[in-house]
């Protein structure tokens, strides 16, 4: 592949305050703790804020962490599922809290989103700009019915940002990457204007295996990887007993595997940055390391990248 040079100059996420546990909603819903844990893997989901509120607070962090002013980012890329209006997008307005003065829009592929922003910032980078902010936020909370036990016990709010930059030296972090959508399956999970998400959960889950399988492959070979060249496999955090499925099938295992589902919840576009930002604060991703993004979501939408982390935290 010709790059240019992309790298993870900061990551940041955010997670609102106020948490809903299984417990809250067993006491609305005939569900329990026991059942949601034993289904899914989620403890808990974090409720309240605005998509771009979220989404502003994760940025500001990842510029930080990145050591660079609003004047230096040349594009904003927001991936959400919950914008705060059906228009205008969200970006702009996330722009003007962070006091940016470049271009900005969604991108909508539910919880895909933040992978394909990341490949579509390295498309930008090839154009010539030096910096973009990918974010993935969602206040899911907005269009998810809490107590429909259905769907309400997965979604809940949060963000995650990146500022990818041009590396001068062009070497490049995106080793390959893969993706792809199939429009035969936007009914089993949706939601029309107004109206709350509504799911076919065992269709999704079933979907869910054969896209991460089909495009895990896709990146490996555009990376000329194996599975075994992978350190680290960051999924979508949607429900553990998916990606246990998808590994069988893959080959990867629970170990390699970035987890925050207990404490998140589904998250979508949110949910691969702010499981990254854990695991660099937690040290478990170092400098060299393969690391796999593996997204997929409503539409169907899927979305894979594999980067060689170069180092961004010590
Ligand atoms: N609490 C308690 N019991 C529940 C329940 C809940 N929240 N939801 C369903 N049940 C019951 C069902 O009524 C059924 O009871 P029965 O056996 O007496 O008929 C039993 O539990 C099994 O239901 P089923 O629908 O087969 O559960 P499941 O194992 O398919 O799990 C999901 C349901 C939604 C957790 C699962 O299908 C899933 O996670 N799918 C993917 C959804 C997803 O990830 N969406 C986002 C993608 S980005």
């Amino acid at each position: 592949m010709q790059h240019p040079g992309f790298r993870f100059a900061g990551i940041g996420s955010y997670l609102p305050d106020e948490i809903v546990t299984n417990d809250d909603l067993a006491a609305n819903m005939d569900t329990s703790d026991q059942w949601i844990r034993e289904r899914t893997g989620i403890g808990q989901r974090h409720v309240g804020g605005s998509t771009s509120s979220l989404a502003a607070e994760a940025a500001s962090r990842a510029m930080k962490r990145a050591n660079v002013s609003p004047a230096d980012i040349d594009q904003l890329l927001l991936a959400t599922t919950s914008p705060d209006y059906i228009c205008p997008g969200t970006a702009p307005a996330v722009a003007e809290i962070l006091g940016l003065d470049c271009g900005a829009l969604d991108i909508q592929a539910a919880c895909s989103g933040w992978v394909y922003g990341l490949v579509m910032a390295n498309g930008l980078l090839l154009q010539g700009m030096k910096r973009v902010l990918v974010v993935g936020a969602e206040a899911l909370d907005q269009i998810t019915d809490y107590t429909d036990r259905n769907t309400g016990i997965l979604f809940g709010n949060g963000a995650g940002a990146a500022v990818v930059e041009a590396d001068p030296t062009g070497e490049s972090e995106l080793l390959g990457w893969d993706m792809g959508a199939d429009g035969k399956y936007v009914s089993i999970l949706y939601a029309e204007h107004g109206d709350v998400l509504k799911m076919d959960g065992k269709e999704v889950f079933r979907q869910a295996v054969t896209a991460m399988q089909r495009s895990a492959s896709n990146a490996l070979e555009m990376a000329g990887l194996d599975v075994d060249d992978i350190d680290l496999v960051i999924p979508h955090q949607a429900n553990v007993r998916i990606v246990e499925a998808a590994w069988k099938r893959i080959g990867f295992t629970m170990e390699k595997t970035g987890m925050r589902l207990e404490e998140t919840g589904n998250t979508s576009a949110a949910s691969i940055p702010l499981v990254l930002d854990k695991m660099l604060d937690d040290g478990r991703i170092r400098e060299g390391n393969t690391v796999m993004f593996l997204g997929f979501g409503a539409g169907m939408t899927w979305a894979t990248a594999i980067v060689r982390y170069a180092g961004e935290r010590s």
